[in-house]
């Protein structure tokens, strides 16, 4: 058999798994959902729930991977047989994400496109964006172009592929991210902004807000959806585990701050100080993102360069979930790697056409008033991902046993400092909350 691949160390490992992380969900979702529930008092909670939910699931996840050294479909079933299910479930959230995310992954492509060639103005119409994915061919280009370049980079393997490009890709996006949070800081009327974005605004807190907290903290940290396993299953022994993970949640969070900074205070500015703008959800980023850059000077600049951070960011999370399924075709039918991206390619593509089409020719698709492309994020974030983060903590806590983890995490150097927490936590307090949030998605959607 093979030899595994892994990263070369702890910092191939850690940018890697963050480059993983921080994602769509960080630039475009956290900062909406910080104006919706409360400013101060979501980035409190969600800092409570990184350090404490967050952590013991991705330790756990990323110990099952480097213990078994397998991806999710074996991992859980070699330390129990009787969980195999489990890794099915876990393998089913990549395969359904990657086609998705590699059409949206287009989208932030083309708008890169368009502002590097000057054309941002244009963008910033009223229709553009409809205009843009209703049509029926040009948002299929650049969906090929995004997922193409993911399949290349994964053809490439672990340490040349995904953590070269990891090493090259992360440093700049950490640059571009401080970059224009300070450009966007010193508009005029961009501090309203910011007391806006980072002020508690206590009577905006209630249930909803901590579950929302929870499940953006979970879909932003990779978890629930075999990635960390892969990857864990990636990192050598003599790499540290608890360090790795904090690592990787400050990251993670710092570019998730970040992405509130870049854009609340100048939707704020540009909106003349209206919080409901902020407030509009998904469009933010295609539709009113381009509206604010076109209203700021230098807007061209900075709107490419935002575009091309969003790339980075979404194309290192793309990788990571194509090489989570590839690794599942090699490990359960030994193929080789070029063979399992050539497949999961062609999977991907045919998967993510009616995705892309859902919002042009395909539209009369609807469920619960989502598109295709929404039921598809609905049914692997809202209801799998609760599902497998909410076994994955039985299956540790009452089966494996907290102990075998802590035993995984204390190879390098005899420590696990957080032991206490991830126990407590992993045995009761998450899979608990992972219960509430599955009823709460699952109520929403019903209305
Ligand atoms: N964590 C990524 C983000 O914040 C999203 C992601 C989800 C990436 C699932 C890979 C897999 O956008």
């Amino acid at each position: 058999m093979n030899k595994r691949s892994s990263f070369s160390g702890k910092l191939g490992f850690v940018l890697a798994a963050a480059g993983s992380a921080v994602g769509l969900g960080n630039i475009w979702r956290f900062p909406y959902l910080a104006a919706q529930y409360g400013g101060g008092t979501f980035l409190l909670i969600y800092l409570v729930i990184a350090v404490t939910f967050g952590f013991s699931l991705m330790i756990a996840e990323v110990a099952i991977g480097r213990k078994t050294g397998l991806s999710a479909i074996g991992a859980f079933k070699s330390l129990d047989s009787r969980f195999g299910f489990l890794g099915i479930l876990a393998s089913a959230v990549p395969i359904i994400i990657l086609p998705y995310y590699s059409v949206i992954g287009g989208w932030v492509i083309k708008y890169f496109a368009v502002f590097l060639t000057g054309g941002g103005s244009a963008s910033a119409a009223d229709d553009y964006f409809t205009n843009f994915v209703g049509s029926t061919f040009e948002p299929l280009g650049w969906f090929l172009l995004f997922l193409g370049a993911t399949a290349v980079i994964v053809l490439l393997g672990v340490e040349k592929g995904i953590e070269k490009v990891s090493k090259f890709a992360m440093p700049i996006l950490v640059l571009l991210a401080v970059v224009i949070s300070i450009y966007c800081l010193t508009l005029d009327g961009a501090m309203d902004g910011l007391a806006y974005y980072v002020q508690p605004h206590m009577d905006d807190f209630s249930v909803k807000t901590v579950l929302s907290a929870m499940g953006q903290l979970f879909y932003s940290m990779s978890l629930a959806m075999g990635i960390m396993v892969t990857y864990g299953s990636y990192m050598r022994k003599d790499t540290n585990l608890e360090s790795s993970v904090r690592q990787i949640e400050v990251f993670d969070t710092v570019i998730a701050f970040l992405a509130g900074l870049m854009i609340i205070p100048a939707v704020f500015v540009f909106s003349g100080g209206d919080p409901k703008i902020l407030q509009s959800g998904p469009s933010l980023m295609f539709v009113i993102l381009p509206k604010v850059f076109a209203s700021m000077p230098m807007g061209g600049a900075i709107g490419a360069a935002f575009f091309l951070l969003v790339i980075f960011a979404a194309l290192t999370s793309s990788i990571s979930l194509m090489e989570t399924i590839v690794s599942i075709f090699r490990d359960k039918f030994h193929w080789s790697r070029k063979n399992a991206c050539i497949f999961v390619t062609v999977l991907s593509l045919v998967m993510g056409v009616p995705s892309s089409l859902g919002f042009g020719p395909l539209g009369f698709i609807t469920w619960a008033n989502m598109t295709i492309l929404d039921i598809m994020d609905f049914v692997s974030n809202s209801v799998l991902m609760p599902i497998v983060a909410f076994f994955t903590c039985i299956f540790v806590g009452f089966f494996v046993g907290p102990k075998v983890i802590a035993d995984e995490v204390k190879i390098t150097n005899g420590k696990f400092v957080g032991e206490k927490l991830f126990t407590v936590m992993i045995k009761w307090i998450t899979p608990v909350f992972l219960v509430l949030i599955l009823a709460s998605s699952v109520a929403n959607s019903m209305g």
